[in-house]
C-alpha cells in the first residue's frame, strides 16, 4: 500500500481526506498532536474505514520527531493540512501563526528532501486573493497580499513552495486553494469540531439550531450584493477531500508542471441569507437570527471559476449546499447525542 502523510489528519478537511485516500487505496498515516481536534476524529475515520489508521501525535514543527514518521517506512506523497487557520486570531497573535504555519512547512520540505519524497499537495486558501477585482476568481488572478496574518502565511507557503520546486526539479506540488468548506461526513461519524465559538458561519448556524447559542448574527446587510449579505462559494468537505485524491493521483504523471494552482469550489456563490434559509429548509427549523454590523476585514463577495479543476484533475462537486447543510446538521445532531 502506498503510504501518504497526512498532517493535521485529525482535523476538520484532514480527516476527511484521510477516508477518501483509504477509499481510494491509499494508507494514510496520520501526523497530527491533536492541538485542534480530538481523538474522537480518530476513531470516527476508524469507523468508516473499517481499520485504525496509522497515527503519530507528533508536532510538524519538531524535525526530530517528525523525521521518525518518514523512517518507519517509504512514503509515497505528504498532503499537508497541520496549520492554524482563525483569521482573527491571527491577528492578535501573528507570531503564532508564522511559527506554526510557515515553520511546519519549511520542516517538512526539509524532511522530504532528507527522504526523497517527491509528491506534496498543500492546503492554501481562496483568501489568497483578498477582495478580488473579477468574479468568478480565477488561479491567474493576483494575490493581494491577503487581508489578514493567516491569509499572507498562505501566501508566503504558495511563494516558498513554487521556489523549492523550482530548486528541485522532481518535486511536484499541487496548490489547492479551497473556498468555503461546510459540511460533513453523510455517516455523521466525523465532522468539524469547533472549539469554543464558531468563527465560521455554517457551525455557528448548526449550532444555533442545536440550542447551544441564542442566535446567529448576519454580519452586515449593505453589501453591494443581490440581497445584501456576503456571498460566499461553500463546497461540501467530501467533495473537496476527494479533490485531494485527484491532486495526488496527478503528481504520478510524467509531464506535470512542478507546481501547480488549482481553486477549489464549486462555481456558485451564496449569500448568508440564502444559507440562513437553505439551513430553515433542509433542517425544518427556524433559525433565529437577526441583521448586525458588518465584521471588519469581510470581502463582499468572492466565488471560485473552477473551470481548471475541472478540466485537469477532472474534479467536479457531487454535493450541492443543501446536501452540505443537510450533512453539517445531522454532524451536530450526532454530537448533541453524545
Ligand atoms: P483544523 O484545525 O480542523 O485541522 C488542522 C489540524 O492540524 C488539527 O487537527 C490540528 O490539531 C493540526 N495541527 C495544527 N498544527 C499542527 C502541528 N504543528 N503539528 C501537528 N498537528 C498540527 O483545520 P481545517 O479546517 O481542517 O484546515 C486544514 C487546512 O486547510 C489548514 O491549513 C487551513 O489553513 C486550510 N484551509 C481551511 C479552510 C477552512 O475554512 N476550514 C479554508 C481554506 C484553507
Ligand atoms: C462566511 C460568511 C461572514 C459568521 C474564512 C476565512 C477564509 C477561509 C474560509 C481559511 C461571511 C458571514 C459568519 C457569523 C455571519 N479559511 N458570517 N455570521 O470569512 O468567508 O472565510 O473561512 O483559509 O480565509 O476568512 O468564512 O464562515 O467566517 O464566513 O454573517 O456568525 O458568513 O460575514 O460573509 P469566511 P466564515
Amino acid at each position: 500500500m502506498k503510504r501518504v502523510i497526512v498532517t493535521g489528519g485529525a482535523g476538520f478537511i484532514g480527516s476527511h481526506t484521510a477516508v477518501e485516500l483509504a477509499e481510494a487505496g491509499y494508507d494514510p498515516v496520520i501526523v497530527d498532536d491533536l492541538r485542534n481536534s480530538e481523538e474522537r476524529a480518530l476513531q470516527g475515520i476508524a469507523g468508516i474505514i473499517g481499520k485504525d489508521p496509522e497515527v503519530h501525535r507528533v508536532d510538524c514543527t519538531d524535525e526530530e520527531a517528525f523525521a521518525r514518521v518518514f523512517e518507519q517506512g517509504a512514503v509515497h506523497g505528504v498532503i499537508h493540512f497541520a496549520a492554524y487557520k482563525a483569521v482573527g486570531e491571527s491577528v492578535a497573535e501573528p507570531l503564532k501563526y508564522y511559527h506554526n504555519n510557515i515553520g511546519s512547512l519549511v520542516v517538512l520540505l526539509r524532511l522530504m528532501e532528507r527522504y526523497g519524497v517527491k509528491r506534496l499537495v498543500f492546503s492554501s486558501s481562496c483568501t489568497v486573493y483578498g477582495d478580488p477585482d473579477r468574479l468568478p476568481v480565477t488561479e491567474s488572478a493576483p494575490d493581494r497580499n491577503a487581508m489578514s496574518p493567516y491569509g499572507f502565511t498562505k501566501v508566503v507557503c504558495e511563494r516558498l513552495l513554487r521556489d523549492q520546486s523550482a530548486a528541485d526539479p522532481d518535486l511536484r506540488a499541487s496548490l489547492l486553494r479551497y473556498f468555503n468548506p461546510i459540511g460533513a461526513h453523510p455517516s455523521a461519524r466525523i465532522g468539524e469540531l469547533p472549539l469554543g465559538v464558531p468563527n465560521n458561519l455554517v457551525p455557528f448556524v448548526t449550532q444555533t439550531a442545536a440550542g447551544l447559542r441564542k442566535e446567529l448574527t448576519v454580519f452586515g446587510d449593505d453589501y453591494d450584493t443581490p440581497d445584501g449579505s456576503c456571498v460566499r462559494d461553500y463546497i461540501h468537505v467530501v467533495d473537496l477531500a476527494r479533490a485531494h485524491v485527484l491532486a495526488l493521483g496527478r503528481l504520478d504523471g510524467k509531464d506535470v508542471p512542478g507546481c501547480e494552482v488549482f481553486n477549489l469550489g464549486t462555481g456558485t456563490g451564496n449569500s448568508v441569507l440564502e444559507v440562513v434559509r437553505t439551513f430553515e429548509e433542509v433542517s425544518g427549523l427556524p433559525l433565529p437570527h437577526r441583521i448586525g454590523p458588518r465584521r471588519p476585514g469581510d470581502v463582499p463577495a468572492v466565488y471560485a471559476d473552477p473551470t481548471r479543476a475541472r478540466d485537469v484533475l477532472g474534479f467536479e462537486c457531487r454535493y450541492g449546499l443543501r446536501e452540505a447543510l443537510a450533512d453539517a446538521w445531522r454532524w451536530q445532531q450526532a454530537l448533541a447525542g453524545d
